[in-house]
């Protein structure tokens, strides 16, 4: 059962992501050569905290980070740690902000410097895939409806999707139902209604959508060691437009 928000959930959930959206800011003029990314975990969590938020992937089945720094052939739940970004490389940030008991969530996938054209490509279909997604999040279409937009912008590019890890409902969980998958046949699942909160986060492969998850038993990587992106945001359906709630990241 996918819940409906009323309005004095959707402005709770406003909150939560704009704290997201401010945290994004926050962070990305510390995402350059030579930072830790555990530095960066820190500082995000703190601003979180200084906003009112609470950093909501912490402890969520025991991750033990802020937020999610994913470098390069990492897909997604990179943890953390003494490695520094390095011009070149492609950093995907996901940040998760608990406030007043309802969620927020969003990632962007960020460059470090001069990247190659490849991962500059990859940047941008990622990115358009989430709008192309974002715009079937309208009262009446079907849940894979999203799912198929994305998926044949990415494979239309020559990329491909991410099958084993998918978008998901929001509120006063950090996930609830639905999972949408990045991939799907059209005018199939669940109607979109009004009052609905989806996070959408198409995850794309350079190379073959194969995963694997570390040793660390959290960083997903490609099994082909291309590198790939990750770009999401918490997105409300109402009975006119899509309002993204995680907008201005
Ligand atoms: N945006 C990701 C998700 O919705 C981040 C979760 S990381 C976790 O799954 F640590 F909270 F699991
Ligand atoms: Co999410």
């Amino acid at each position: 059962m996918i819940i409906l928000k009323n309005s004095r959930e959707i402005e709770l959930l406003k909150k939560a992501n704009q704290i997201v959206v401010e945290a994004f800011k926050f962070a990305e003029s510390r995402i350059r050569p030579g930072v830790r990314t555990d530095e960066l975990d820190e500082q995000i969590g703190q601003f979180i905290v200084s906003c009112g938020g609470r950093p909501a992937f912490k402890g969520y089945n025991g991750y033990p980070s802020n937020v999610c720094i994913s470098i390069d052939d990492q897909v997604v739940h990179g943890i953390p740690g003494a490695r520094r970004l390095k011009e070149g490389e492609i950093v995907s940030l996901d940040i998760g902000v608990e406030c007043q008991g309802y969620y927020g969530d969003a990632a962007k996938t960020y460059s470090i410097g001069e990247i190659s054209k490849e991962k500059a490509r990859l940047l941008a279909i990622t990115r358009e895939s989430l709008f192309k997604g974002i715009d079937k999040a309208r009262q009446g279409n079907r849940l894979y409806d999203i799912s198929h937009a994305i998926q044949v912008h990415v494979e239309n590019a020559g990329f491909s999707v991410v099958r084993d890890l998918v978008g998901h409902g929001i509120g006063k969980e950090l996930h609830e139902p639905p999972q949408i998958p990045n991939y799907g046949e059209p005018h199939r699942g669940p109607r979109l209604r009004d009052g609905m909160v989806l996070a959408i986060e198409p995850m794309v492969n350079m190379g073959g959508w194969e995963v694997r998850t570390e040793s660390d038993r959290w960083t997903v990587v490609t099994s082909d060691g291309l590198p790939s992106a990750h770009f999401e945001h918490s997105v409300l359906i109402t009975d006119h437009e899509p309002v993204i709630l995680s907008s201005g990241i």
